[in-house]
């Protein structure tokens, strides 16, 4: 990482990804996934939002007890009584963080806070005054600012700055971004803030349109500097952008990342499975660096490139984010090449050509029949196969 900026990963599983429908998580259960993520050397986790009920308070509060090496952070409205709470929740953490949010966009203000412009400008001064009482470690964020007006966002995040916040936030709440665009907003309001130097600019973004991940590192590309993000993507409707997508799009792309993560990306599969386990979410197996296929390849031209040399089709390392090794998948697509390594993987020898190529049809038979062949298939019909010659 030498000559490269930070990229701060926050880690918001415990907080919005326990707001995706049917995740919510016990203390016990948060404490395990806390433990896990601060085991992968992530920077800040929002374990919970203290205001909403005793039991996240607790959480939150535990979270900030177990964890040592990560800031643990508290979600509270722009409310002091809110704040209050997630100030005492963090007080038993060594590093510990408040974050609290406002609506900036015209609709969020008109017809949800119903408060003025002027009036919200205040209120967020405010929040962060308050949690200044608790912590210097103050987020804010603009909420909806991905459908805020430039001119209005501008002047809230200078006044919030102003007023102490250290970590400026910018959701896209509901996904309706698009990258060059959201790219654009990082870029104007770095501009155009003029104490933007003040503080780190971060962005967290919805996976509505599908475009979480894509929104976020577009955002980094124009001078964010922390990431929100959630195992397997987990969150509010279809989820916020994935920890594990970009962690490793930064990772693997260094010749156009100016910054990179301090992650332990050896972790990544393990806190994927337990995250996995303890909601009850299965990760697709098409998911992106999680998925069981992620580095799996079935394909007869596909596995031959790779059993030559891995770069033909794989960009990463299985090993970097936490799977034993990649995975050469036997069914009807394969090639002899793979069939023949296999083969060779399980000490199984044969006498002649001949009886290596009736084993091979006698495969891709089976293999019309079955998805995958396992490696009991194999034993089966290349007993058949030398009992025919
Ligand atoms: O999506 C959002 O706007 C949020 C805020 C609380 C940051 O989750
Ligand atoms: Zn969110």
């Amino acid at each position: 990482m030498a000559g490269k900026d930070k990229l701060i990963i926050f880690d918001t599983t415990l907080r919005d990804g326990e707001q995706s429908p049917g995740a919510s998580m016990t203390r016990e259960e948060k404490l395990r996934i806390a433990k896990g993520l601060e085991k992968m050397r992530v920077d800040v986790i929002e374990a919970g939002f203290p205001a909403a009920s005793p039991g996240d308070f607790e959480s939150v509060k535990a979270v900030a007890q177990a964890v040592q090496d990560s800031t643990v952070c508290g979600l509270a409205r722009a409310k002091e009584g809110d704040i209050e709470r997630a100030g005492e929740a963090i007080k038993p953490a060594k590093s510990g963080r408040i974050h609290t949010f406002l609506a900036t966009s015209p609709i969020h203000m008109q017809y949800k806070l119903k408060m003025t412009a002027d009036e919200v400008v205040e209120q967020a001064v405010k929040a962060v005054g308050w949690a200044r009482r608790y912590t210097d470690n103050v987020e804010f964020s603009p909420e909806d600012a991905g459908r805020s007006e430039l001119d209005f966002l501008c002047r809230v995040i200078e006044a919030v700055i102003d007023a102490g916040a250290t970590t400026i936030n910018i959701p896209d709440t509901v996904g309706y971004n698009i990258p060059q665009q959201f790219g654009e907003l990082m870029k104007n309001l770095l501009e155009r803030i003029p104490n933007s130097d003040k503080a780190v600019f971060s962005v967290h973004c919805h996976n509505d349109l599908g475009l979480a991940v894509a929104n976020s590192l577009a955002a980094v590309l124009q001078g964010a500097r922390q990431v929100e993000c959630t195992i397997n993507g987990l969150g509010e409707r279809a989820g916020n952008a994935a920890l594990e997508e970009i962690v490793m799009a930064v990772r693997t792309r260094q010749d156009v990342f100016p910054c990179d993560t301090d992650l332990d990306t050896t972790q990544i599969l393990p806190c994927s499975r337990l995250v996995s386990t303890i909601t009850g979410f299965p990760v697709q197996p098409n998911k992106a660096i999680v998925g069981a296929n992620a580095f799996a390849h079935e394909s007869g031209i596909h596995q031959d490139g790779v059993l030559k040399h891995r770069d033909t089709y794989e960009i990463m390392r299985a090993q970097d984010v936490g799977w034993s090794d990649n995975r050469i998948v036997l069914g009807k697509h394969s090639g002899r090449n793979a069939f023949r390594t296999r083969l060779k993987e399980l000490a199984i020898e044969f006498d002649s050509e001949e009886e290596l190529n009736e084993a091979f049809a006698r495969f891709k038979d089976l293999a019309d029949k079955k998805h995958e062949i396992f490696d009991e298939d194999l034993q089966a019909l290349v007993t058949e196969a030398s009992m025919a010659m």
